[in-house]
């Protein structure tokens, strides 16, 4: 299927389907006129998928920068040489890059593409279930600083995105459970039928990534520079990033994220915005998608949820469910937050 992504001055085409790659190529010779085609990717996605994607491209010359899997590939030393390595390879301004693994490969080579002779045309290629679902639409790019994630970066867009859930297929079980808590979360802020779905675990991957993909495609479309509605995408990332922190990243992002969540509807129910039904039905979907990670410790911080770069004049942004589909953003002091997290005891 075809899903556009409609932006005010650059909208691209999302391809969803089980073997939509073997699309890529005639969808590239509709507007790249060139020969080249440079793809970076980690050396997992190479190793397992390298050989096939330029077979599929057969009908260009194909260079492939290939770097550590990994958080870590997301730094000023890998970006330097990405971009050296491109330039090495003689890499011309309007030649096409294409982006070809998880999220870090394509937070790293969107920056790469916006930055490279002030902008290059790009291709997302997403092969993990979170690059799938959330990362790899939307033009978010970015690298970390050595102070905290994604400080350094810009919003470009990429030309089409291609999402064929055949390589989830190799993706291992922890970095699947990892994805979903994004489509879980989706499912919270955005889509009542996929949380029904979701807890009555009758839902195909394709679907799933669908609708996950069309609550963030409405989000986007409304709100493409996140100054608004984008937010309603972080909830559970409040408390979630300050888990992973105070965890020192032990606890991988969707396992914090789902705590956040739960953390966000126990607060949002004290704050009286959320009824206590959601928090019941949340956890029985976290438990059938093992991302229950009850009464974790450590616990976050207050002062690691206010050091979030969305806390504004001493009120921090908060996105609260009032029900399924139905998010709303709320600001709350540092005092109210610590009224209701620490007068609880956690679940
Ligand atoms: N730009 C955005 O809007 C946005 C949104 C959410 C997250 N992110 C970013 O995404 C990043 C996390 O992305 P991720 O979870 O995809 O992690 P990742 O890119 O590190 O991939 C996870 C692991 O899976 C491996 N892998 C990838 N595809 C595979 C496949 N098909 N088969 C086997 N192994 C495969 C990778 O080599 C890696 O080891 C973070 O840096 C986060 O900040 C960005």
């Amino acid at each position: 299927m075809r899903i556009e992504m409609s932006l005010k001055d650059h909208s691209y085409d999302i391809l969803l389907d089980h073997g939509a790659i073997l699309q890529l190529s005639v969808e590239i010779q509709k507007w790249y006129k060139g020969k080249r085609i440079f793809v970076l990717t980690d050396k997992n996605v190479y190793g397992k998928h390298g050989g096939s994607l330029e077979n599929v491209l057969s009908d260009f010359i194909v260079e492939f920068v290939v770097i550590e899997a990994g958080e870590s590939s997301k730094s000023m030393s890998v970006y330097e040489y990405v971009l050296e390595t491109l330039l090495d390879k003689q890499m011309k301004r309007g030649d096409l890059l294409i982006t070809f693994g998880g999220g870090v490969v394509g937070d790293l080579g969107g920056f790469v593409a916006a930055t490279l002779y002030r902008g290059v045309p790009y291709i997302q290629i997403p092969t993990t279930l979170l690059s799938q679902v959330d990362s790899s639409i939307g033009g978010k790019t970015a690298i970390n600083s050595h102070k905290a994630k994604n400080m350094i970066g810009s919003f470009y867009q990429p030309k089409l995105v291609i999402i064929d859930p055949n390589y989830l297929k190799t993706l291992s079980d922890f970095e699947y459970k990892n994805g979903m808590a994004e489509v879980i979360k989706s499912a919270c802020i955005g889509d009542t039928i996929l949380f029904d779905k979701l807890l009555n675990g009758e839902i195909k991957t394709l679907e799933m990534i669908e609708r996950t993909l069309l609550v963030k495609k409405k989000v986007v479309e409304m709100d493409e520079f996140d100054l608004k509605e984008r937010m309603y995408l972080n909830f559970g990332h409040t408390f979630g990033h300050a888990l992973e922190k105070q965890s020192d990243f032990e606890i991988a992002h969707g396992f914090a994220v789902a705590e956040g969540m739960l953390i966000a509807l126990e607060i949002g129910e004290k704050i009286g915005i959320t009824p206590k039904s959601i928090r019941k039905s949340l956890k029985l979907i976290l438990d059938k998608y093992d991302l229950g990670l009850y009464n974790a410790k450590p616990i976050p911080l207050i002062e690691d949820v206010f050091y979030d770069k969305k806390n504004i004049q001493g009120e921090l942004n908060m996105i609260f469910l009032k029900s399924i589909g139905n998010s709303v953003i709320t600001p709350v002091t540092k005092e109210v937050l610590y009224e209701c997290y620490n007068s609880q005891t956690l679940k």
